[in-house]
């Protein structure tokens, strides 16, 4: 009898069915461009986009909607490439463009909306280094453009623990995915954490995401933004932090002093 050959990891596919929700995000970020410009965006630059899914969704969106997905690393731009693409209409994938760089370096084109998401700007550990980030983000937005940038914190985001949850996707099957917070230093804000998923033969992949960043605070982004050249800034703060949260978000200027948060704050230029 001949072995059933055992599918290949692909990380990234766990990674999708964990972590992200490109379709909600894709479509409320719009939302976010018109409530705070009073404009719709069409064009979007989606900083370190890893497989860039929610670019696929922007483009989805609407006709006229183009995006550009920006990463360092070329394996999940690989990814997105064998796996999102050949899924889009050819007229739906001509709007996609993929950049194998580091977006310290990338200003052109000039974009309506730049986002920075799961937290990763925050590998950027020195003020200087964020702010030069930040200023090539308002040099590369068209005049009235926002850039959005997630924030994670709260006790819940710092203490040593790992969170776990079961979950489910057509191409994995069930599996365990697990956040692990492995360190925090109080001193210089640098944090650890790491991203393990058990398959559903009960193989165990450790360390499948590794993430080593400063963890910035919202008014230290917010200062680094005013000083990178930004007009204005605003937060937008979940609505409620008991149990799940809302998953909705509004604009204010005071937030309740939740155990763990996320929150987008934006600048305009
Ligand atoms: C935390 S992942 C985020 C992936 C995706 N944006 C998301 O929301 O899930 C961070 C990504 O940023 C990329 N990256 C790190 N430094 C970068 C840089 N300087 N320029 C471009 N990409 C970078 C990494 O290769 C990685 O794919």
């Amino acid at each position: 009898m001949v072995a059933k050959k055992k599918k290949s990891f692909d990380k990234y596919i766990y990674y999708e069915n964990s972590v992200q929700s490109p379709e909600h995000h894709a479509e409320w970020f719009g939302r976010i461009f018109h409530e705070v410009t009073d404009r719709t965006a069409h064009s979007w630059r989606e900083d370190f986009c890893g497989t860039a899914a929610m670019s696929v969704e922007w483009v989805k969106l609407h006709p006229k909607n183009t995006a550009i997905g920006i990463d360092l690393d070329p394996e999940p731009l690989e990814y997105h490439t064998r796996n999102h693409l050949p899924k889009l209409k050819p007229e739906v994938r001509k709007r996609i463009q993929l950049l194998n760089k580091n977006v310290l370096d990338v200003h052109q084109p000039k974009v309506d909306l730049i986002t920075a998401c799961n937290f990763s700007y925050c590998i950027f550990k020195e003020r200087a280094l964020l702010i030069r980030y930040l200023k090539g983000v308002c040099r590369s937005l068209k005049k009235g453009g926002i850039a959005i940038l997630d924030l994670a914190g709260g006790p819940g985001m710092i203490a040593p623990m790992r969170e776990r949850k079961t979950l489910r996707s057509k191409e994995t099957g069930k599996f365990k995915y697990v956040w692990h917070q492995r360190s925090f230093d109080p001193i210089t804000h640098n944090a650890q954490y790491s991203i393990h998923f058990q398959l559903s033969d009960g193989e165990w992949k450790k360390d499948a995401f590794t993430y080593d960043w400063r963890l910035w605070t919202i008014p230290e982004v917010r200062e680094c933004m005013k000083e990178a050249g930004f007009k204005n800034t605003c937060v937008y703060w979940e609505t409620s932090h008991k149990g799940e949260g809302t998953g909705e978000y509004i604009r204010t200027e005071s937030g309740d002093n939740a155990f763990a948060w996320v929150a987008y704050i934006v600048g305009q230029i």
